[in-house]
């Protein structure tokens, strides 16, 4: 039987080693993980991420060939295959600080491969890590291996989440990296047929290790591209009187451009798009390529001038002040279904509300008072460690407060701001909100999921990204 140890029991590690499992029942998996709660709510009912149908997966393999445990070293030692999944987080000290990859945890996990391997293994790399880290891990590897022969393959992850699962069972495409020898192409053959078990064999890529490591960045700096185009095109269609949907809509029919990820919005989140463009600008400015960096680096740029824009926006709406007045924001979480709130845009709107001294009511219908205070106060970047390695903060934001009900935080507001796209508040009763709000009643859509016309037929003042502007809102300021 193929033995299969993951380290890193993540929103990858966690859903793709469950995938594997459910479609590879001769091979057995083990989830290993140092942060012990995160292994204890993956052996319980209540697993630790939220992801539509992953409950389904874990439940049908978990102590049939699919295991969580903290003990690493021990399933390290046996396994054939070791992909390791932990944090890659941004550098905040040091060489490279605010834009190179901290590979601290990668860097320990590979000494402690070495450290307690005794046959040969292969070791796929499954975070996203930057170009030429193979190269660094097989180094470590080898100079420590007595004599074992060490494969890297380089395997990154598409997946997103909300459709982890589904992305999983139905990949695009599996990318295979690895070294142009007889070695390893043996290795990239050897992952290959776990993925074969289910993946045609037509959507599995195979390159070299530095292409498919390069790969993965270049796909999420695609992607985050179009939305900061699309964002672009939503100031200039509020200063026009053009409708961005609208826009959208006719830009994507073009067959050369497609229609998907064209959704303007407050601003991309999630723990990927920011960090692995930051990373990608480090790269070619270590490579001497500044204009190359500078053109990356302006897809974050638009990303934090939408977010300020949104802000700037409920500002000046609300006659150029928030002090003292109550905003509901409904909406936490990076993106719909999913509990996650890594780089969410909900983080930098609610700081610059705050800044203006509002008092926020929030609601998301899967994330925790805890964690938004923690979100609220922790440092930028901090939020990529482990667990149990993370700055815990001292106090909490006392103007806030986190409510398990869209009319509770809307109750009495003067505002209402809509961060995620949460399928709920499609269909709240936006007249009994009305009713029960201070007026002029104000709705900041910063995902376009309102009928705009049915609440200014209710009475709202009515905001929604990239669309023609509200007669209020006309005059005034919009720049951030
Ligand atoms: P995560 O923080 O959810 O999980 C990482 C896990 O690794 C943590 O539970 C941590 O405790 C554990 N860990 C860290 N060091 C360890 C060690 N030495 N031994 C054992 N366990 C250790 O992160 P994630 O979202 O799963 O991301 C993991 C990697 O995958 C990152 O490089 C990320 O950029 C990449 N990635 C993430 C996504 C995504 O959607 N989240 C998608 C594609 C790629
Ligand atoms: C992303 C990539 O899609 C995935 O392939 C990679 O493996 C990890 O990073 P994820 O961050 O989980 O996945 O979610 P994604 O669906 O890409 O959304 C990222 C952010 O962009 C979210 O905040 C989302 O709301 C926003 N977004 C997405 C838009 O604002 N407009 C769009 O049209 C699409």
């Amino acid at each position: 039987m193929v033995k299969i140890c993951c380290i890193g029991a993540g929103y990858v590690g966690g859903p793709t080693m469950a995938v594997i499992a459910l479609k590879c029942p001769s091979v057995e998996v083990v989830v290993v993980d140092i942060s012990v709660p995160r292994i204890t709510a993956w052996n319980s009912d209540q697993l630790p991420i939220y992801e539509p149908g992953l409950e389904d997966v874990v439940k049908q393999c978990r102590g049939r060939n699919l295991f969580f445990s903290t003990d690493v070293e021990q399933h390290v030692f046996e396994a054939d295959i070791i992909f390791v999944s932990v944090n890659t987080p941004t550098k905040t000290r040091g060489l490279g600080a605010g834009k190179a990859a901290d590979l601290t945890y990668w860097e320990s996990a590979a000494r402690m491969i070495a450290d307690v391997v005794k046959s040969d293994k292969i070791v796929v790399e499954k975070s996203t890590v930057p170009v030429k880290t193979a190269e660094a891990i097989e180094k470590i590897l080898t100079h420590n291996s007595k004599g074992i022969n060490f494969q890297i393959l380089s395997n990154p992850e598409f997946l997103a989440e909300g459709t982890a699962i589904q992305d999983l069972l139905k990949p695009d495409r599996v990318l295979i990296g690895g070294r142009e020898t007889p070695e390893g192409q043996k290795a990239i053959q050897v992952l290959k047929d776990v993925y074969a078990q289910w993946v045609p064999e037509d959507r599995i890529i195979t390159t070299n290790l530095w292409s498919a490591e390069l790969s993965k960045l270049a796909a999420n700096a695609f992607l985050a591209q179009r939305i900061s185009s699309v964002n672009a095109m939503s100031a200039l269609c509020e200063a026009t009187g053009a409708d961005v949907s609208q826009v959208s809509h006719a830009v994507g029919k073009d067959t050369r451009i497609g229609p998907k990820f064209l959704n303007a919005s407050v601003g991309f989140g999630g723990s990927c798009f920011q960090k692995d463009i930051l990373n990608l600008v480090y790269i070619c400015e270590c490579n001497g390529l500044t204009e190359v960096a500078n053109y990356w680096k302006q897809v974050i740029d638009i990303n934090d001038y939408q977010k300020n824009r949104f802000v700037n926006r409920v500002v000046s709406s609300m006659f150029n002040t928030v002090s003292g007045k109550k905003i509901a924001i409904l909406g936490f979480a990076f993106k719909k279904d999913t509990g996650d709130t890594r780089e969410t845009p909900a983080i930098d709107v609610c700081k610059g509300l705050l800044g203006d001294k509002a008092r926020l009511s929030i609601y998301d219908p899967q994330v925790s008072e805890d964690q938004i205070q923690r979100d609220l106060t922790m440092k930028k970047f901090d939020w990529d460690h482990p667990l149990h390695l993370q700055p815990t903060s001292p106090t909490s934001v006392k103007q806030v407060s986190v409510v398990w009900d869209a009319y509770e935080a809307t109750k009495d507001a003067h505002g209402v701001c809509i961060l995620t796209e949460w399928d709920e508040f499609k269909t709240l009763d936006y007249q009994r909100i009305y009713n029960n709000m201070q007026k002029p009643a104000f709705v900041f859509d910063g995902r376009n999921i309102v009928n705009v016309d049915k609440l200014r037929e209710i009475g709202f003042i009515v905001y929604s990204i990239g669309k023609p502007l509200d007669p209020w809102l006309k005059d005034m300021p919009a720049v951030a």
